[in-house]
């Protein structure tokens, strides 16, 4: 990296040192995984998405690699809130980097519960709530409803008195982006995180005319390259529409430039998830890397210098 470039952010007034962090759910679910993300070249890491107890998930295979991306059904399986609770504590002192709670309550009573846990906790600074996790049979993610969002944030604002950041499903319809921004709006919301996979996507193994999961039939949620352009969107409107609220920007960073294209965004931060799941924590070297050097051709030694001034066209 050049010295002049640096890749520093602030995210919900905190000070980091690099604005690239893995996506929750990669690499983050144990001890091993977290401990990696500790030792890399990241400002920040989130945990798995958390449920009260622990969770074994659906069967085999639950991901599969697919040319540029993935699509993975893996039904939240994870250690329990007190193990991330426990690991966070255990590392506050050890790096220079913010470890963020991820939560995603199977019901509004069960959010309810980890927040009010989690607030119990000193060690805790950041938390992210998971608002695109399959919630009630028969009715939409919590993020597609947006009147069950406003409750479930109503109270969630209540109970915590921890920086909550949210993470939301990708929309694509300009009244989804307004509702929901409108919902937001009401809370203080720490950041808001555009975008999980794009839900229930089909993937086929032509040779064996099969799909390439075992869980719902192969139906799945798509990352990777497939899904930038829906999550550039995502968060170029809600930068747009939330002023002054922090953007995390997810969902197709293979390299240097998709990184480049969610700041120039609006992104204050950027998560990989598919990338870093195939290619380990030494993603961020390399895309940290390809980063500055593009920020160095383009002449800007700072992200807050191009952050969010994504031109129109006359
Ligand atoms: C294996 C896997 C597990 C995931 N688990 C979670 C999760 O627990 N919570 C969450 O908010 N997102 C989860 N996601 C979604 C990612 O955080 C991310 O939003 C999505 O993969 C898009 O980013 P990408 O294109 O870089 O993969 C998961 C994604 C994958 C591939």
């Amino acid at each position: 990296m050049s010295s002049n470039q640096t890749l520093k952010t602030t995210l919900a007034g905190f000070h980091l040192g690099s604005c690239l962090m893995n996506a929750s759910g990669v690499h983050c679910t144990d001890e091993n995984e977290l401990s990696g993300l500790l030792n890399a070249n990241v400002g920040a890491l989130v945990t798995k998405s958390c449920t009260l107890e622990s969770r074994t998930g659906n069967p085999l295979p639950r991901y599969a690699n697919i040319p540029n991306g993935s699509i993975n059904s893996m039904g939240l399986p994870n250690h329990g809130l007190a193990y991330y609770l426990e690991f966070i504590e255990k590392s506050q002192y050890l790096h220079n980097k913010i470890a963020i709670l991820s939560i995603a309550g199977l019901s509004k009573k069960e959010n309810l519960e980890l927040l009010k846990n989690a607030d119990k906790a000193d060690s805790i600074k950041l938390i992210e709530l998971n608002l695109s996790c399959p919630n009630i049979p028969g009715k939409p993610q919590t993020g597609y409803d947006f009147e069950a969002s406003e409750k479930l944030l109503a109270e969630a604002f209540e109970i915590s008195t921890k920086s909550v950041g949210v993470k939301l499903p990708p929309y694509f319809d300009m009244v989804h982006f307004e509702s929901m921004a409108t919902v937001l709006k009401k809370f203080p919301v720490a950041y808001v995180c555009c975008v999980n996979s794009i839900g229930n996507a089909l993937w086929i193994n032509v040779e064996n005319e099969s799909v390439v999961i075992k869980p719902k039939n192969g139906f799945g949620g798509l990352g990777g390259m497939y899904i930038k352009p829906t999550a550039l969107a995502n968060v170029r409107m809600f930068y747009s529409l939330l002023d002054g609220v922090d953007i995390v920007g997810c969902g197709g960073i293979q390299n240097g430039q998709d990184a480049f294209e969610h700041i120039l965004c609006g992104a204050s931060m950027v998560q990989i998830g598919t990338t870093l799941w195939q290619e380990g924590p030494a993603c961020f070297d390399r895309i940290s890397n390809e980063l500055s050097t593009i920020m160095q051709q383009k002449g800007y030694a700072t992200i807050d210098e191009f952050k969010g001034k994504l031109k129109s066209m006359n």
